[in-house]
């Protein structure tokens, strides 16, 4: 298989369509799990992939499998797909990229005559984003069982609802002991995804082949002072939640860029201020907090740095600062098998690639727990990710599903 013709005017009005399933005026998008956008853009593409002559199914969750059955209908199956997820007044491009070009991939190999021994399935992971659970990757983590039932059951949103309960109301039903795969379900699993970062556009290199994926772990902070009225409670007794929470969101900046890793990040994204009225000293303050590093060891020495702000702001502000680890994953490593795959498409193709590590997380970080996993980067413009101005021009899509589609064909041959 040398060439595949991808109709990218088709893939560009998917997504274009794709985008108006928001809860954000464009040209943000807004599009968070079991949400009404979420459940449109679900229907949409199950009617595309039907289409396509793929046979669809989906989980107790809504991880979506949309599969062309191949010669040898019990061969451990070739996987690709992203999310379409969204958090808050985000972009359109980030995992729509991989499930509507990996859609476009499989119609493209199609096309062109290309029939696969091993079948080749699309697929559509729930809740990618931390959005609604204040955890990434749930679908994918409960595919490869880092994330069990039970657990799974009692993951609660920021209103105290319970998964269990919202994916029926969502029309998910079945028994969550299901949704984990065994070990032999794939033989290699492709993700193609926008890099969320500068170096391909700034290099002018179309392809970035991933070789690593970074570590991600979560926090959540919780500051509990003493509230009372602005006006009466004098300063040399306040128990300010906030003031303490201001010393821990520095703190995380400080520790994360004191590691000597160019890679440590650490970010302070939500706090949220209880009871949050002007006139009243904040009781009670929610952190959520990210941190990452491709290696271990200065990530984790973030967190514990983190959680010795938390003892010392504590004692000397008479507040209570607890902080929660949510998730603390180990990095993972793309299969040599895949990354050489993809880079012997780009050759076939006539375009140069580059050898990436992926900063951000992504469902085959732990894809990579049940397969072979590799992920394809296109650029996308200045870098830009989770804001409204995301964009990835149509012939870098373009060439991306076109090494998408060589990629999976060398893996679904063999
Ligand atoms: O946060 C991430 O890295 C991913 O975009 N969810
Ligand atoms: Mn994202
Ligand atoms: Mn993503």
């Amino acid at each position: 298989m040398t060439d595949v013709t991808v109709n990218i005017d088709r893939l560009c009005r998917e997504l274009e369509q794709l985008a108006t399933f928001s809860d954000a005026e464009p040209p943000a998008v807004t599009r968070v799990l079991y949400t009404e956008p979420d459940l449109k853009s679900r229907r949409y593409l199950k009617r595309l992939c039907v289409e396509a002559g793929l046979a669809v199914r989906e989980d107790a969750i809504g991880n979506l499998f949309a599969r062309w059955v191949g010669s040898d209908p019990k061969a451990a199956v070739v996987g690709t797909g992203s999310h379409t997820d969204a958090i808050p007044f985000s972009g359109r491009y980030d995992g729509t990229v991989g499930v509507y070009g990996g859609l476009e991939a499989i119609r493209s190999l199609h096309a062109a005559g290309f029939r696969p021994r091993r079948s080749i399935e699309l697929l559509m992971f729930t809740s990618e984003e931390p959005t609604r659970f204040s955890l990434g990757c749930v679908g994918s983590r409960a595919l490869c069982g880092a994330l069990p039932p039970d657990k799974l059951a009692d993951l609660r949103d920021k209103d105290d609802q319970r998964l269990k309960e919202v994916r029926k109301a969502a029309g998910f039903r079945g028994d969550l002991a299901d949704v984990r795969l065994s070990e032999d379900y794939y033989s290699a699993f492709v993700e193609l995804h926008i890099e969320q970062g500068p170096i391909l556009e700034r290099e002018d290199i179309p392809i970035g082949v991933v070789t690593a994926i970074a570590a991600p772990s979560a926090m959540r902070v919780t500051v509990d002072g003493e509230g009372g009225h602005a006006g009466a409670v004098l300063m040399p007794s306040r128990k300010d939640a906030l003031c303490a929470a201001a010393e821990i969101i520095l703190a995380v900046e400080a520790a994360a860029k004191s590691t000597g890793s160019p890679d440590t990040v650490g970010t302070t994204g939500g706090c949220r201020v209880h009871p949050g009225s002007v006139n009243a000293v904040p009781a009670r303050v929610v952190l959520d907090i990210d941190v990452r590093d491709v290696r271990l060891e200065p990530r984790d020495q973030v967190v514990r740095a983190i959680q010795t702000t938390c003892d010392d702001v504590s004692r000397r502000r008479g507040v209570n600062a607890v902080a929660e680890i949510l998730n603390a994953d180990p990095p993972a490593t793309m299969a040599t098998l895949i990354v050489a795959a993809a880079e012997d498409a780009c050759t076939t193709l006539g375009l140069q690639s580059k050898r990436l590590v992926s900063r951000a997380y992504h469902d085959s970080l732990y894809m990579a727990r049940l397969c072979d996993v590799g992920m394809i980067f296109i650029p996308c413009r200045n870098g830009v990710s989770h804001r409204p101005d995301e964009y990835a021009a149509p012939e870098a899509m373009k060439r991306g599903v076109e090494v998408l589609a060589l990629t999976l064909a060398q893996l679904s041959t063999g």
